[in-house]
């Protein structure tokens, strides 16, 4: 993977390089990065996983929320090198082939989004909740939630949305 860097004073040589190896999304990558490089910046510019969404840059709206190792965390805040030898998730992980995942259909349903910046970074959030807990009470998504900012909804139909997910995926195992 290669990741292209301004440098404007031509100090390139002196700029340590670090190789780290890890799966996004199911896929094992090797990567080489520039220590200072931060994870959201490897998934967006290294990976071209752009539905990870850069809002603020300074860990307050959770637009850049992915899961590494399963814990939600703000990619904004974690530096590429951290997860060598780790497991990141984005949202582009989380529908089938063809199908969307239930928090997928769940803002669809229930009108969780309006100009969607927040959403991915919503729906990770989501994703680490309900996999941890399957059946939440409309308190625990506003909890699991509180890290991330929406400009648009008033909140209320995005927790209607991953309740929604909550119920069909609890319906889903119920069959299985
Ligand atoms: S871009 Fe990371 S928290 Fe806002
Ligand atoms: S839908 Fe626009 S910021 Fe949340």
């Amino acid at each position: 993977m290669t990741i292209v860097y301004d440098d404007p004073e031509g100090q390139a040589e002196d700029v340590p390089v670090r190789r780290i190896k890890f799966t996004v999304n199911g896929r094992k990558k090797i990567a080489e990065v520039e220590p200072r490089l931060l994870l959201a910046h490897l998934i967006r510019r290294g990976l071209g996983l752009t539905g990870t969404h850069v809002g603020c840059d300074t860990t307050n709206c959770g637009a850049c929320t992915v899961l590494v190792d399963g814990r939600p965390v703000k990619s904004c805040t974690m530096l590429a090198v951290q997860v060598d030898g780790r497991t990141v998730k984005t949202v582009e992980g989380l529908a089938g082939a063809s199908e969307l995942h239930p928090l997928q259909e769940g803002f669809k349903e229930e009108h969780g989004l309006q100009c969607g910046f927040c959403t991915p970074g919503m729906m990770m959030a989501a994703t680490a909740l309900l996999e941890e807990n399957p059946d939440p009470s409309e308190e625990e998504v506003r909890w699991a939630l509180s890290g991330n900012l929406c400009r648009c909804t008033g909140y209320q139909n995005i927790v209607k949305s991953v309740l929604w997910a909550a119920a069909k995926l609890r319906a889903e195992a119920g069959e299985a």
